[in-house]
């Protein structure tokens, strides 16, 4: 009776890549008239009277063991066996991983912003209060800084750490990196920086507590809003195709920027404006910042959001989607 065990564990193996015949040539030869259970169960009054109660339990729940077992392997295999070989059965669905819309459509974006020279770089999503607002124009207590909800990180305010200079915060855009691509490189530049930025807000439809955003900077001798204008209209044209129907600018602040405005498309389809990014000329104050000497240049910087472009060329009517999980929608594309 010690071997009950084994016999579970040679019989589990034998069934591993068994069906059909050999299936049933397993349940004969521990449960058939000559099988191995029945074998045993005659041996049991060989055993002292003690032992026989509990080994007969034994045996009972290894008898059930075995008969379920072979019940569950036969209906999951049902069907393979020799049609395993029939050519004409239709091939199950592989499920494969694919990209998420927000990465299709970051993409599609800085693709068409590559093919017009610009480079793609990526910057911190932790971000310090220097680069987030004092390097934009907006030292402290400056009131614009209450344009941007933001997630200040408790870790910084920590005496014992090493790399404390100041206050840490996760980036509420992706402005700092104009400053920071400054810094170390020389103009003429053109670049677009994609990737996430968090706000410390309610969510909505239309609002997360992170998104993402295509930051844009473009820096030479001689920059108007004209040239702005025309390279977001190529960049619309190629994105939103037939839909497109023109860019409208219209005045706004932002204290990076001056003059600053909101962009509108007109969607056709829909017969409608959309707001779409705040964008402008660089202000004076921000190439101090980054070290670029008076006068000298001269540049636009635009801030797209991502997920709302998503929004509009995928027709998905909630920004939470994008960030739930939620298979259903995610298996779209
Ligand atoms: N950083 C702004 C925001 O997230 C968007 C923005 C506005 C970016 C104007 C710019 C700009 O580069 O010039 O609200």
């Amino acid at each position: 009776m010690e071997n009950i065990e084994d016999i579970k564990q040679t019989f589990l193996r034998s069934l591993e890549n068994a069906t059909g015949k050999e299936l049933e040539d397993i349940g004969l030869l521990y449960m058939g008239r000559k099988g191995k259970l029945l074998e045993l169960t005659k041996a049991l009054p060989l055993l002292p009277v003690g032992e026989r109660p509990k080994a007969g339990k034994e045996l009972n729940e290894l008898k059930a063991f075995i008969k379920t077992a072979l019940r569950e392997k036969k209906e999951q295999t049902k069907g393979d066996g020799p049609r395993e070989h029939d050519l004409t059965v239709p091939g199950k669905k592989v499920r494969r991983g694919h990209r998420h819309p927000l990465t299709l459509i970051t993409e599609e974006m800085t693709n068409i912003f590559s093919s017009l020279n610009f480079s793609v770089v990526e910057g911190p999503e932790v971000e310090t209060e220097h680069y987030n607002f004092n390097a934009l124009n907006m030292p402290e207590n400056h009131p614009a800084r209450d344009l941007w909800d933001t997630f200040w990180l408790q870790s910084s305010k920590a005496k014992n750490l090493k790399l404390k200079t100041e206050n840490l915060l996760l980036r509420t855009h992706n402005s700092p990196m104009q400053v920071r691509f400054m810094e170390t490189h020389e103009p003429p530049l053109r670049i677009v920086v994609p990737g996430r930025s968090f706000r410390y807000e309610a969510s909505d439809a239309t609002h997360e507590i992170q998104f993402y955003q295509l930051e844009g900077l473009f820096v030479d001798r001689k920059v108007s809003v004209a040239h702005f204008k025309g390279v977001m209209e190529l960049f619309f044209k190629k994105l939103f195709k037939d839909e497109f129907g023109g860019l409208r600018l219209r005045p706004s602040y932002f204290p990076f920027v001056e003059p600053g405005f909101e962009v509108d498309f007109y969607w056709k389809s829909k017969e409608k404006w959309l707001e779409i990014m705040g964008a402008g000329m660089v202000h004076p104050k921000v190439f101090e910042a980054a070290g670029f000497a008076p006068g000298e240049w001269q540049g636009f910087a635009f801030g797209l959001g991502i997920d709302r472009v998503a929004m509009l060329k995928y027709k998905i009517p909630d920004i939470r989607l994008f960030y739930s999980g939620d298979l259903r929608v995610i298996k779209q594309f």
